[in-house]
């Protein structure tokens, strides 16, 4: 973990946020090369779950989400953690996650107050005016607003079940001890997709997805056994699960949730079906109106009308990335003198493509074609390609090993003779000359 943690802020993936004011715990930035992976390992799920597939829609729903969405969801009054306090060093712990028995971890006291349920939901004020009144969950899942826009999405589609509606974003978590840099932090992304079914061949679907899930994870790079399948206790299960199987990775700091695969029966569907006057309503907002809308579909055979019931495959963008950067990371002897450091990420994923290395600083005529490939290749959109002017080919290369870039292109003094460039790979540091005029071609090739 130390030597990710150490690449991903050499290398511009992920930073402390508010780093200069001593950060934040649970926070997270992306850097130039970690927006770039996040945004490639995200186009993978959404082309999986969504363009590849005739039997699902997509959704960008809001984040700012009303209570009442959340009350009948089971948030407000279920979304909590054992909350602990020491009475010593005033440090707070969740109460499942101690060590050792009911000592605290900072100052070894065993003087705890009584676990206590601590709702893991943040609230901001919506509107002008802030007196408590008005306000609003920022979503704790990303699937609540799937479910609120069933009826919206069947309406102006022509879908019938079984479907699914994906979706990826933020969600946000006041966890009690954010850890393992970002595997549990409290701003975060998830990819969901919400799989609605006809109750009967839910269990079915289930296995289907839980396959499907982890057969993605492997075509990302993610060695099959490295991930475990566990299927949670009945015990454990959360308020609104039948089953839920979670795909476990093992990360750096242990074995532990990649993506959990639920099937949330009729729960939410038929949560947000209920007249909301069966509930109490917390906040002013929306404390009026009332859920009538029925989130059923009508089963033609039959004649009559039911909720479907709901695959949910779930899963951490953040989680992802810190998977991959794991399974990618190596450390290789180039010769007996000499280590190098490289991410053997798959091409879809690595932040740049191609690095396009004129070889001399500065010299116009080496600086202008490369330039020109550049952007030719950019042009070809599938990726970030930069140019490096810096000079120093040896430095380019342990840089661009380090952030996964697949190839290397130089151009040298040759090549305004022969008009070929060098193109060197970055797993196996084999170099070819490759001509100018069927780079495109080439580079085409190499990343479909
Ligand atoms: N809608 C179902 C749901 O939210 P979950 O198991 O609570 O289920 C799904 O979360 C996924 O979201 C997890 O498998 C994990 O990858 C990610 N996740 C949950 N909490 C997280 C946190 N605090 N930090 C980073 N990722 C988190």
């Amino acid at each position: 973990m130390d030597e990710l943690v150490s690449l991903c802020k050499r290398r511009g993936f992920l930073f402390q946020s508010n780093d200069i004011y001593g950060g934040i715990k649970g926070l997270y930035d992306y850097g130039p090369m970690g927006v770039e992976l996040k945004n490639n390992l995200k186009q993978s799920w959404w082309q999986s779950m969504v363009y590849e597939r005739d039997d699902t829609e997509g959704l960008d729903a809001s984040i700012l989400s009303a209570p009442v969405v959340l009350k009948h969801s089971g948030h407000e009054d279920t979304f909590t953690d054992p909350l602990v306090d020491c009475k010593s060093c005033k440090s707070r712990w969740r109460a499942d996650q101690l060590m050792e028995g009911s000592k605290c971890p900072n100052c070894k006291s065993e003087d705890l107050t009584d676990p206590r349920p601590f709702n893991l939901m943040f609230k901001t004020a919506i509107g002008p005016v802030d007196d408590g009144s008005s306000f609003a969950y920022l979503r704790p899942e990303t699937c609540q607003q799937i479910f609120t826009n069933f009826k919206n999405i069947l309406d102006s589609t022509s879908r019938t079940v079984p479907f699914g509606i994906a979706q990826m974003g933020k969600a946000f978590r006041n966890e009690i001890t954010p850890r393992n840099f970002i595997f549990r932090v409290r701003e975060f992304e998830q990819m969901e997709l919400e799989f609605f079914v006809k109750p009967g061949t839910d269990d079915e679907w289930h296995e289907y997805w839980i396959n499907k899930r982890i057969e993605w994870w492997v075509n990302q790079g993610i060695k099959k056994e490295n991930l475990k399948k566990i299927e949670v206790e009945k015990n454990e299960l959360a308020h609104y699960s039948k089953r839920t199987v979670d795909i476990n990775y093992v990360f750096p700091h242990g074995e532990e949730e990649l993506e959990g695969v639920a099937n949330r029966t009729d729960f939410d569907l038929g949560s947000h079906t209920k007249n909301q006057n069966d509930f109490k309503i917390t906040s002013e907002v929306m404390k009026n109106s009332s859920s009538t809308t029925k989130l059923a579909v009508q089963d033609l055979e039959e004649k009559k009308w039911y909720i479907p019931y709901v695959i949910e495959p779930s899963a951490g963008v953040d989680r992802g990335v810190l998977a991959l950067l794991n399974e990618a990371y190596r450390e290789e002897n180039v010769d007996k003198d000499n280590k190098r450091i490289l991410l053997s990420l798959k091409p879809h994923l690595s932040p740049i493509k191609a690095a396009v290395i004129p070889l001399k600083k500065n010299n116009e005529e080496l600086v202008n074609l490369s330039k020109e490939i550049k952007s030719n290749l950019q042009k070809l959109g599938l990726g970030r390609v930069v140019l490096e002017n810096s000079g120093n080919i040896g430095k380019n290369y342990r840089r661009h090993d380090e952030i996964g870039t697949p190839i290397c292109l130089t151009v040298d003094f040759e090549t305004l003779e022969d008009k070929s460039v060098t193109v060197r790979d970055r797993d196996t540091m084999k170099q070819e000359r490759v001509a100018v005029e069927n780079l495109s071609e080439y580079y085409k090739k190499y990343f479909n």
